[in-house]
């Protein structure tokens, strides 16, 4: 496995559409573990493959974040929202791609979602609270939408500019997910 670098904002990168893959097959499986791995070292719960530059779509994530838990990682293929409930919720939500920023954000508060999994099996899941929340926020990442889109223009100028700044100063922003 290898560690991947992840991609922060503004990067033009960060806003390109990802393609569908055609199959799961072993090259896709040796992206997701390298993805797993960067995920966990850089203390997330979630990761899409455009974050670390790969226009695909798939998306892991792992909500197991105690250090006592085991790991329980989930490695999507195609992740395809079938459904979600006119119930919104609004959670405080972080990016690794956008460090050291957490703003709240609202969306639906539980989805049903449709995927390949690693044998390249089609699955459904339905999600509820913060695993519903971080698969529409990765989903989000596979079309290019930062979870800051998801705010007031001046808020989000406000927060690039910060970003701008600190890449200026070489300065590495606190991570958390
Ligand atoms: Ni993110």
């Amino acid at each position: 496995m290898a560690r991947l670098t992840i991609l922060t904002a503004p990067d033009p990168r960060l806003k390109l559409v990802a393609q569908p893959v055609v199959a799961v097959d072993d090259a896709v499986r040796r992206l997701m573990e390298d993805m797993v791995e960067t995920m966990y070292a850089a203390r997330g719960i979630g990761l899409a493959a455009t974050q670390v530059g790969v226009a695909q779509r798939v998306v892991v994530m792992d909500l197991s974040d105690m250090p006592e838990a085991p790991k329980q990682p989930l490695k999507m293929a195609n992740p395809e929202i079938l459904w979600h409930s006119d119930q919104d919720s609004s959670y405080q939500e972080g990016c690794l791609s956008v460090p050291g920023v957490f703003e709240n954000v609202t969306r639906p508060d539980a989805c049903k979602v449709r995927y390949l999994d690693e044998q390249n099996e089609v699955r459904e899941l339905n999600a509820t609270g913060l695993l519903a929340t971080c698969i529409q926020h990765e989903i989000d990442h596979l079309n290019g939408t930062l979870f800051v889109d998801h705010l007031s223009n001046l808020k989000r100028n406000m927060i690039i500019k910060k970003l701008e700044k600190a890449k200026r100063l070489g300065q590495a922003a606190p991570v958390a997910f």
